[in-house]
């Protein structure tokens, strides 16, 4: 039986933070109810009970801001339209400020069994300037509630490379982590994105981001610090301890199958990449007209699905597979890339490890250059 898994999109915030481009939308909570019945519509509309959900992933957005009831019905239609697997992992992702024992409560008991905490830095005076609207404390808060009701698979979301962030901020945030006891923490480098508040910022000298080599800093304490705590780097933002790697996003990494659900969810099922239509507004009226949310949809060709291989499969410390790939591309990459992979392992980018192609912490700061010399 395939096995799939299944990511569901939330897009409401209690507020825009300054950073971020996701699918996300402050002050639109009276179209909630209404989303959430198109939600519904659209999983039903997908029912498949020859598929086999090992994952189930709720994002957002911020999924813990959604009405009560919500998670727990949204967890009992996945069950009515897909075979859900009994050793399911399924995620939600959650802002310090809106976890309660409640929310936590219904979560745990509709069968959710991984929280991801956005954090971002223990500094309140950092996440101020982030737009956000939590402090260290309601994550200490939120840590001890999630604990509380018996979750014991907890990730927090930190950032490094923001504006005004010191080396002792990255410190002070990753030993809070480590105390909080979190079994999984993702540290994601700041990206500028366009048309974000932030870059407007960066652009009228308001605010500077740090130096690229205190960046470098920050990430090479986390590397360092994370592995003496028994967090292993398995992919180039995620560290866990063993057993806890995110099954979610290793799927994608390793080009498996998942159905998005929502507004701007991604799927990429039989061969092909889909997404739906990212406003709130329209993807409940397609809903409601019984018109496809699909916005964009394509056949991933071959030589597409090689690059991505090889792109997703070497983010991961499972690397890529020469005999996988030659069996299933039918190119050999020890023979069309031995000059290259020669060079790579000289200059301590990567390790051949029984015919995996593995990067090394070095060669995950020059990923996208052998990415590009092994699919060009
Ligand atoms: C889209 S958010 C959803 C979770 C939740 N709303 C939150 O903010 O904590 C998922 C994660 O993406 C990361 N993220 C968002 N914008 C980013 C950016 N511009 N650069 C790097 N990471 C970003 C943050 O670490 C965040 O926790
Ligand atoms: S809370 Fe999360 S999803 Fe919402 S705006 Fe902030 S970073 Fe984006």
């Amino acid at each position: 039986m395939k096995k799939i898994g299944i990511y569901v999109h939330f897009p409401f915030c209690v507020s825009k933070c300054n950073y971020c481009d996701f699918n996300s939308f402050a002050n639109m909570d009276e179209y909630q109810q209404d989303y959430f019945n198109a939600l519904i519509k659209e999983i039903n509309q997908y029912s498949n009970k020859k598929i086999l959900v090992d994952s189930i992933y709720i994002g957002g957005g911020t999924p813990s801001i959604m009405f009560d009831g919500a998670i727990s019905t949204l967890m009992s239609e996945l069950r009515k339209s897909f075979i859900i697997d009994s050793d399911v992992e399924v995620t939600i992702e959650c802002n310090p400020n809106s976890v309660t024992i409640a929310k936590a409560r219904e979560w745990k008991e509709s069968g959710i069994n991984r929280v991801s905490v956005g954090l971002q830095t223990a500094s309140n005076n950092l996440l101020k300037l982030l737009g956000r609207k939590h402090t260290k404390n309601d994550y200490i808060n939120a840590v001890q509630i999630i604990k509380s009701v018996g979750f014991a698979n907890i990730n927090t979301d930190c950032l490094v490379g923001l504006p005004r962030q010191k080396l002792s901020n990255v410190k002070h945030t990753l030993k809070l982590v480590k105390k909080m006891d979190c079994t999984h923490i993702s540290v994601y480098s700041l990206i500028l994105e366009k048309n974000t508040k932030l870059e407007e910022l960066i652009n009228n000298h308001k605010l500077y981001l740090p130096k690229e080599e205190k960046t470098i800093g920050m990430y090479n304490f986390a590397l360092q610090y994370l592995k003496e705590c028994g967090y292993d780097r398995y992919e180039i933002s995620n560290f866990a301890k063993k057993g806890f790697e995110c099954r979610h996003n290793l799927n994608t990494w390793k080009m498996g199958e998942y159905l998005g659900f929502g507004a701007g969810a991604h799927s990429y099922f039989n061969d092909f990449r889909y997404n739906n239509l990212s406003s709130i507004d329209k993807y409940i009226k397609a809903i409601n007209s019984n018109i496809s949310v699909i916005e964009n949809k394509e056949k991933i060709t071959n030589s597409e699905k090689f690059e991505e291989t090889v792109m997703l499969g070497l983010r991961t410390k499972y690397g890529i597979d020469i005999d996988e790939i030659k069996q299933e591309f039918k190119i050999d990459l020890l023979k069309t890339k031995k000059d290259i992979i020669s060079k790579l392992i000289a200059n301590g980018f990567i390790n051949l490890v029984y015919n995996k192609i593995i990067p090394t912490n070095s060669g995950y700061s020059v990923l996208n250059k052998i990415i590009l010399e092994l699919v060009s």
